[in-house]
């Protein structure tokens, strides 16, 4: 889904001169991303299994602004090769962005649950975000620059919101983003993830249940805890363009929560909590 229209046209290209690789970058929050990530003035690959979209995507960029790889992060070579293409055809790497991402079949029951989805979704998950990291970390380290992102999760905290394989996939992600944060600080590097509450994707959609964003969002406005506003791509844009631009230049280690508070509410004390609006 398209949500670029609602950004504002930005005065300034905070941007200007840098180079990202956005995994996942064919749909949903890795293709806003990179559309804003370009109309701020970087120069971006988009690396995907999606081809179809993907290249669908770069024509409505420009050419000259954007390229499309096939990548499937889960693989190495892939990697590998997506990382070179953006260093060959840009000159750098200053942004590496992993949000390529899964789902998984949603299925409360641990009893219910196959190993080969479970394993699936942590190849994905964390392995691609690893290969990523560590493809990204390659090139950047020689440079003494550079800003690694990654879309993890309300589930890097919470317990009960998704599928066993994708708490677990996003609870380790955020270990992997701490760990690198460390090593990689010496370098001047700078190593952070963002979490969103539910935004209206194929992948987030799918274990729901429905099809329509309208449907999804209105499910997902119900139980949120910040009312009168909708989560959507763009919002989680904005927040991975502010990670990856110099306001943020001494940000590190940090998981930022795009969740409208809903992650530090304690349902369980409602005594505490203001009566509903009665409107
Ligand atoms: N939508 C939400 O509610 C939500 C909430 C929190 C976190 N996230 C995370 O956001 C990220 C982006 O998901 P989205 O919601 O935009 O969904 P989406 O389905 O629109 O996009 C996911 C993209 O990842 C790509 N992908 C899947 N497997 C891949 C692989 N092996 N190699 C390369 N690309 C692959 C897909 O082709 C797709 O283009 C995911 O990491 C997801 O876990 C989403």
């Amino acid at each position: 889904m398209d949500n670029t229209e609602s950004l504002a046209t930005p005065v300034q290209k905070r941007l200007e001169g840098k180079v990202a690789l956005v995994t996942g970058g064919s749909s949903g929050i890795g293709e806003c991303t990179a559309r804003l990530y370009v109309q701020h003035g970087a120069k971006v690959v988009i690396a995907d299994i999606q081809d179809e979209l993907g290249h669908a995507v770069i024509e409505s960029l420009g050419k000259s602004n954007a390229l499309y790889i096939h990548c499937d992060v889960t693989n190495e070579e892939h990697i590998i090769q997506a990382v070179d293409t953006a260093v060959l055809t840009y000159g750098k790497l200053d942004i590496m962005f992993n949000n390529a991402g899964v789902s998984g079949p949603n299925k409360p029951r641990i009893l219910d649950n196959l190993k080969s989805d479970f394993e699936h979704v942590l190849a994905v998950n964390v392995t691609g975000v690893f290969l990523g990291m560590k493809h990204a970390a390659r090139v950047m380290v020689p440079a003494r620059s550079g800003c690694i992102l990654s879309t993890s999760s309300l589930c890097s905290n919470l317990g009960g919101a998704a599928s066993h394989a994708y708490t677990a996939s996003k609870h380790a992600m955020l270990g992997l983003t701490k760990n690198l944060a460390v090593e990689l600080g010496q370098f001047g590097i700078r190593v952070n993830c963002v979490s969103p509450y539910g935004v209206a994707t194929p992948l987030a959609k799918s274990p729901v249940g429905v099809e329509k964003d309208e449907d999804f969002e209105f499910i997902m406005n119900a139980l949120g805890n910040l009312k009168g506003v909708t989560l959507r791509t763009d919002d989680v844009a904005n927040a991975a363009l502010f990670l990856a631009c110099d306001e943020a230049k001494y940000i590190s280690g940090q998981n930022l929560f795009i969740d409208g508070g809903f992650g530090i509410v304690n349902s369980a004390f409602k005594i505490f909590q203001y009566p509903e609006d009665p409107a």
